[in-house]
C-alpha cells in the first residue's frame, strides 16, 4: 500500500520511521518532510495547507491512506477534505479537532461534563479580563484560545505580568487571531504527564505515557516552547494514577466528545496535571504530541497501520496494543534563540554515527538538503537525539552521550531533560 504523511517536523520523522517497519507498505510520502524524512519516505514539497495540492497528489499517486499530522491541517478540516474525495485519512474531524484548536471549546466541554481541570473564565474583551485579573490569586495561567505553535501560554506570577499578557495575547495579537479570546485559568501545582489515546470514535488505547519538558531553559526557565525534550514512560503514571484517568478523564472526554456529535477518531493527547487534588487536564491535542512520537512510537510494538486502520473502521477494541519494557528518552538539538529568532542554513555533522544502531534515533524536525546535497538547519528544532535502554537512567545517559556526536552552528539544548527521573526513586 502507499500513505502519505502531512507534515515535516521530529514528529511527522518518528511516524514515518514506524510506518516504514510495516510489511504491509510499499510506498511512503510526505509532504513535505524534512531532509531525516527523506531517508524513508519520498519528500514531496507541498505545505501542510496546501489542501488542493494535497487532495490531487494523494489521487495522482493513487495513495491508500493519508496520515494527517499536525494540528492546523486538522483544525481547518483537511481530514474532511480529503474523505469528502474518498480518500482513506487517518486523524479527527475538523469538528473534533476543534478540542485543540479552541481553548475555551474544550474548557466548556470539561465544565458540562464534570472532566477535572481548572476553574476557567474565557474573555473576548481585555478590559474585562484585567478586572477578573484583579480579583485572583496568582499565579495565573492565560491562554490564546486559538493555535499558536504551542507557545500561546503564558503563566503570570505577578497581577502585572497578567495585565502584560492581556495585552500581548489580545491587544498586541502576537499570537494573531489566536488571541481574540482568551482563557484565564486557575494555577495547578503538580508533576506533569502527557498521555496520547489512539481513539476509534468510542473505543481507546492509551499509549504509553510520557513527560515533556516546554520550557527553553534548564530548570524550566525560559520561553514556552514546542516541548524540548521527553521521557517514556512516566514514573509518576502510578497504575492508581492510570486507572483514575481511564474512568475520569478518558472515557468521559470520548463519551462527550460523541453526546455533542463530535466523536473523535484519530490520536488524542491529554496533557494532565497529577496535583495533590488528583490528576486534572491541563491541555487537549488533537494529534501525536512533538517530542512526545519520539519516545512513545519507538516503544510500540504493533503494526501503526493495523492501528490507524482499527481507529478509521472503529474497531479498535480488537486491537492489543504493546510497548516495549524498554524507556526512551530524546534530547531536542535546537538552534539558539528558539522559540524567538534564531539563524538558519548551518551545516550538520555527524549524522552517520546513528546509522545501524538499533538503540539510537536521530529524527529531523528542522533540516532540509541545501543545493550540494549537505543537510543543514532550517528551524527552530533541530533534531531529536533519542535512545532507549532497560531504564530511563540508561536511556537518558545514552541519549546524552549521543548528543555530541551531531554538531551544527548555534547548537542549543537543555542539559536537564529528565531529571524528574532521579526524583522517583
Ligand atoms: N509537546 C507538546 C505538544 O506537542 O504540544
Amino acid at each position: 500500500m502507499k500513505v502519505l504523511v502531512v507534515g515535516g517536523g521530529g514528529r511527522e520523522h518518528a511516524i514515518c520511521y514506524k510506518i516504514a517497519q510495516s510489511t504491509q507498505v510499499d510506498k511512503i510520502y510526505c509532504a513535505p518532510g524534512n531532509a531525516g524524512i527523506a531517508s524513508v519516505a519520498e519528500c514531496v514539497s507541498i505545505g501542510v495547507m496546501e489542501f488542493d495540492k494535497l487532495v490531487a497528489f494523494a489521487k495522482e499517486k493513487a495513495v491508500d491512506l493519508v496520515v494527517v499530522a499536525p494540528d492546523d491541517p486538522l483544525v481547518a478540516g483537511l481530514v474532511d477534505r480529503f474523505e469528502s474525495e474518498g480518500i482513506r485519512t487517518f486523524g479527527p474531524r475538523a469538528n473534533a479537532a476543534i478540542i485543540e484548536g479552541s481553548k475555551a471549546f474544550s474548557k466548556d466541554l470539561m465544565k458540562k461534563y464534570n472532566i477535572p481541570s481548572a476553574s476557567y473564565e474565557t474573555f473576548d474583551n481585555p478590559d474585562a479580563a484585567i478586572e477578573y485579573l484583579k480579583t485572583k490569586k496568582m499565579p495565573i495561567v492565560l491562554k490564546a484560545d486559538g493555535l499558536a505553535l504551542g507557545k500561546g501560554v503564558l503563566i503570570c506570577n505577578t497581577l502585572e505580568e497578567a495585565i502584560e499578557g492581556v495585552g500581548t495575547i489580545m491587544t498586541d495579537k502576537k499570537f494573531g487571531s489566536a488571541g481574540n479570546r482568551m482563557v484565564v485559568e486557575d494555577f495547578m501545582t503538580g508533576r506533569e504527564v502527557s498521555v496520547l489515546l489512539f481513539c476509534d470514535g468510542e473505543n481507546i488505547k492509551a499509549m504509553s505515557s510520557a513527560q515533556d519538558h516546554k520550557r527553553a531553559k534548564d530548570g524550566d526557565q525560559g520561553l514556552n516552547t514546542g516541548g524540548m525534550g521527553n521521557f517514556s514512560p512516566s514514573p509518576f503514571y502510578t497504575d492508581e494514577v492510570r486507572e483514575f484517568c481511564e474512568e475520569k478523564i478518558y472515557k468521559p472526554t470520548m463519551a462527550a466528545m460523541r453526546a455533542e456529535g463530535r466523536p473523535f477518531k484519530g490520536v488524542l493527547f491529554v496533557g494532565l496535571m497529577l496535583t495533590p487534588d488528583g490528576p486534572k487536564v491541563l491541555e487537549y491535542n488533537a494529534r501525536f504530541g512533538d517530542p512526545e512520537a519520539q519516545v512513545v512510537l519507538p516503544r510500540l510494538k504493533n503494526d501503526i497501520i493495523d492501528v490507524f486502520n482499527a481507529c478509521i473502521d472503529g474497531t479498535l477494541d480488537k486491537i492489543n496494543l504493546e510497548f516495549s519494557d524498554d524507556a526512551c528518552v530524546t534530547v531536542i538539538l535546537a538552534s539558539d534563540g528558539y522559540p524567538l529568532s534564531y539563524e538558519k542554513g548551518f551545516k550538520i555533522t555527524g549524522l552517520e554515527n546513528f546509522e545501524g544502531k538499533d538503540d539510537y534515533f536521530v529524527f529531523h524536525a528542522g533540516t532540509k538538503f541545501d543545493n550540494e546535497g549537505n543537510v543543514v538547519t532550517n528551524g527552530g528544532r533541530v533534531l531529536a537525539v533519542t535512545a532507549t535502554g532497560p531504564d530511563l537512567v540508561t536511556a537518558r545517559s545514552k541519549a546524552y552521550a549521543a548528543v555530541d556526536w551531531v554538531d551544527f552552528g548555534n547548537k542549543y539544548y537543555r542539559h536537564d531533560i529528565g531529571k524528574a527521573i532521579d526524583e522517583a526513586k
